[in-house]
């Protein structure tokens, strides 16, 4: 997985976004978010799907797992900003709208966004494939996924949702985009529709799950613990808020459960890969 990794970091250092214009510093303000780091946790996971069933095609994929990151760094970019979360510190960085200023911010969010598709739509692979996979991101990542995820979770705030409504606002606003990358390893693989379902279905849990770790981060972790602001879910519908701390550890301990149980009823080529990548993200809320 470390290998996997290794690639997935040499391949986004080698095809980071151009700018070459004469603005004094909007090329580097396009890279510095993806340079900064992260955890990669959507494209490893398109690419642990991929290397299950078609590991020729990981170097294929490559192009599809980044147009992954930069739509997700795209959207931390955006949920950074004064009017979202308004938080300084991301990545273990400034955050762009600290280092430049709010209109680089927005900017270079809007352009990781089209620049996505534009990975996606350039990739050595099928046309019919490719177009799955632009459906599945814009879909999962867009209106009827993250965005209105985000924006129920920004209007919402100072207003206690109800529990089926914290749901849909965390599988909106996480969980459909970590299924889609699943999914988008499924539909790389080609993979029948079934175990495609199977994955997009697993991956929402998986989200959930992380979303809820995510928040319960908010409420334990230090700003220099976690590299990004914390302690700004105050306002915010967060699992911690509506449950608890201990009713969110609890609620992370049944969908880690139910998250287990998928994965040994996947095949065990898909079982073995996922594991490999995902039992330390299925318990890092202990
Ligand atoms: C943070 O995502 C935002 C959420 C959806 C919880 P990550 O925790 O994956 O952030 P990076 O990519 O590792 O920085
Ligand atoms: C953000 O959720 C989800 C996104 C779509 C970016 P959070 O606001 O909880 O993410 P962090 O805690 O700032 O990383
Ligand atoms: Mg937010
Ligand atoms: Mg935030
Ligand atoms: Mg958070």
């Amino acid at each position: 997985m470390k290998n996997l990794l290794n690639s997935f970091e040499d391949y986004l250092l080698s095809n980071l976004p151009l700018s070459n214009t004469f603005h004094p510093n909007f090329q580097n303000a396009l890279g510095d978010m993806l340079k900064a780091g992260g955890k990669r946790f959507r494209p490893m996971l398109l690419l642990s799907v991929v290397k299950s069933n078609k590991s020729l095609l990981i170097s294929n994929s490559m192009p599809v797992a980044l147009g992954i990151e930069f739509l997700h760094t795209y959207s931390l970019i955006h949920d950074d900003l004064p009017a979202m979360d308004n938080a300084d510190l991301r990545r273990g960085f400034q955050t762009l709208h600290k280092k430049y200023d709010e209109v680089t911010a927005i900017l270079v969010g809007d352009a990781l966004n089209t620049e996505a598709f534009n990975l996606i739509s350039n990739a050595s692979l099928s046309n019919d494939i490719k177009i799955d996979l632009i459906k599945c991101l814009a879909s999962n990542g867009g209106i009827d996924g993250m965005i209105i995820g985000q924006a129920i979770d920004c209007f919402f705030e100072n207003q206690k949702l109800e529990l089926n409504q914290l749901e849909f606002l965390h599988i909106h606003k996480t969980a459909k985009l970590i299924a889609a990358s699943l999914k988008m390893g499924a539909i790389i693989s080609e993979y029948d529709l079934e175990t495609q379902e199977k994955l997009y279905s697993f991956g929402i849990d998986l989200g959930l799950l992380f979303q809820i770790q995510d928040d319960i981060i908010d409420e334990t972790l230090t700003s220099e613990e976690a590299g990004k602001t914390t302690k700004n879910d105050n306002l915010k519908n967060s699992f911690v808020n509506l449950l608890g701390l201990e009713g969110a550890k609890k609620s992370a301990d049944k969908l880690a459960n139910k998250c287990k149980e998928s994965l040994n009823s996947f095949d065990y080529k898909l079982k073995n890969s996922l594991e490999e990548l995902l039992l330390s993200y299925i318990n890092r809320h202990n």
